[in-house]
């Protein structure tokens, strides 16, 4: 069976994506290779962050691999928190904190406008590869709902009066811009 590498430590994901390619590929996470540490994101893009991790694993471990960023990202605020989203309003990564720096900062602005995006970037053998998925929808002026994290309860996509942690896991995982990179991914490698 082919061996690829998805970087991430999170268990989480990695099930999530096992179910996924399981059939044809041993994907294996960093702890699996026995990368424990932390891998620098140091890009100013998902783009940068993502390549930057898979090419990590692929030259200092040798595998294939495969890697993804997400970003909320806010029309009316440039764009912002995009590939800023986890450490928005700080080191702690705390969601409320960064779910209230972007409610105070569109107070003064008439257009709520945003989109979820993700990039995987794939290396496979010499080549690059990179998928895109991605969901709009508008920030809401209060958070609403349970589920979820990040900042799922300020964000409602189009199409839907719910926020995405009102709308559950079952929903959100059928729409969301991580599942429609990884369903490219899919279709690319199996
Ligand atoms: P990551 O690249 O998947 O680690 O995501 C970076 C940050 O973006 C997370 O820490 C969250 O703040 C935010 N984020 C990513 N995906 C989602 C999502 O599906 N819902 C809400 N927030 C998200």
């Amino acid at each position: 069976m082919k061996k690829i590498v998805f970087a991430t430590h999170n268990s989480h994901k990695l099930e999530e994506i096992k179910d996924i390619l399981g059939a044809e590929y041993e994907v294996l996470g960093l702890n699996d290779i026995n990368c424990l540490e932390d891998i620098p994101e140091t890009g100013d893009t998902l783009e940068e962050n993502a390549l930057l991790k898979a090419r990590y694993v692929k030259e200092k471990y040798g595998y294939d691999c495969f890697a993804d960023d997400t970003g909320l990202e806010v029309y009316a605020l440039d764009n912002a928190p995009g590939v800023y989203s986890a450490r928005y309003a700080g080191d702690s990564k705390d969601s409320l904190a960064n779910m209230k720096k972007v409610l105070k900062e569109l107070e003064t602005k008439q257009d709520r406008r945003a989109q979820f995006r993700t990039i995987i970037s794939l290396i496979l053998g010499d080549k690059i590869y990179r998928f895109e998925g991605k969901i709009e929808g508008e920030v809401i002026e209060a958070g609403r709902g349970n589920t979820g994290f990040g900042y799922d309860p300020i964000f409602v996509p189009n199409g839907y009066s719910e926020t995405f942690a009102e709308l559950g896991s079952e929903i959100k995982n059928k729409i969301s811009h991580r599942s429609l990179a990884v369903n490219k991914l899919k279709a690319f490698l199996l």
